[in-house]
């Protein structure tokens, strides 16, 4: 009796205090730029820093996350909307400490769920057991729906660009959409799979002029990842570099990212918890249905 007791004052408390939770989308607009490497790295340094942080899998073609960390994935939030299961049952946690929550298939798109499932989806987030620090978002490539949906509802938007054409103007084109439809949207640059630490702010300043003269914005510059061949050597070992080569130059690379998002302020107001994120996620369109009333 006193237990359930317990539990209801945990509940009661978790419901008046939502604990804020700072998200942060991982897109890049082109494919095979370094998304789904820089999410898993860079949730497994946070969880290194000790930082309560999930990653969810939100690439519904080629989900790939749980492959990267070598975990074998059962059940999705498809599952968790279809009242299948609970979201503690879904989410998986990997050597490091981060905890993943599996893409689904792609059949169910966020979008068309009716109103029961949504406030099941939102209601599952916020009795999630241990509150959130971090909640990384692995997006897809290109500027589907779904890649637009979560950066919007995420409070940063970590754009990765490789040196190459194809890569700058697909960033340059992710930034132009978002900025569009949400000016307010805060851009974070990572210059990846670049020679030096110089190579890695030139990428950056290209981009950036390019955003600045255009579309009158200038994105942050998040830091650089080094082409690192121990990276891909984790990659075969289903682990993380953090983990598994953690003096290697990328791995510092990803600790020193770490290190920045902990120093990133968390969202000051009472909606910050991990609730509202699916909340603004299951129901893009709320803002602009209340401007047309
Ligand atoms: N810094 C790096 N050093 C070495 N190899 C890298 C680096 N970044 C990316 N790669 C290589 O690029 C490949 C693709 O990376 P990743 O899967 O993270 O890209 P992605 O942007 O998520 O792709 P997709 O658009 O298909 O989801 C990796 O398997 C790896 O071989
Ligand atoms: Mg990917």
């Amino acid at each position: 009796m006193a237990d359930v007791h317990l539990d209801q004052a945990a509940g009661l408390r978790r419901l008046s205090a939502p604990r804020s939770v700072k998200v942060v989308a991982i897109t890049g607009g082109k494919g095979g730029v370094g998304k789904t490497l820089t999410a898993v790295n860079l949730g497994a340094a946070l969880a290194g820093l000790g930082r309560s942080t999930m990653l969810l899998d939100a690439d519904f073609g080629l989900a790939n996350v749980d492959v990267l960390l070598g975990l074998k994935a059962r059940l999705n939030l498809e599952h968790v909307v279809a009242g299948q299961c609970a979201l503690e049952d879904v989410i998986l946690t990997s050597t490091s400490g981060l905890r993943v929550v599996p893409a689904t298939s792609g059949n169910v798109s966020m979008a068309t769920l009716s109103r029961v499932q949504h406030a099941g989806l939102i209601g599952a987030f916020s009795q999630l057991l241990e509150p959130l620090d971090v909640l990384l978002v692995d997006t897809a490539a290109g500027l589907s729906d779904g890649v637009i949906t979560f950066s919007e509802a995420a409070q940063r938007v970590v754009v990765l660009v490789c040196d190459e054409p194809a890569s700058l103007t697909d960033a340059y084109g992710l930034i132009k959409v978002l900025s569009r439809r949400q000016p307010s949207c805060r851009f974070e640059v990572v210059a990846n799979m670049v020679d030096s630490a110089v190579h890695g702010r030139e990428l950056y300043e290209k981009l950036m002029r390019v955003c600045h003269r255009f579309l009158g914005i200038t994105p942050a510059y998040f830091g650089y990842l080094p082409n690192d061949e121990y990276l891909r050597h984790a990659i075969r070992r289903q682990s993380t570099v953090v983990e598994a080569f953690p003096s290697s130059p990328s791995a510092r690379a990803f600790q020193r990212l770490a290190r920045i998002v902990d120093g990133w302020e968390a969202p000051a107001q009472a909606r910050g918890g991990v609730e509202f994120f699916m909340e603004r996620l299951v129901r893009p369109d709320r803002e602009s249905l209340a401007g047309m009333q």
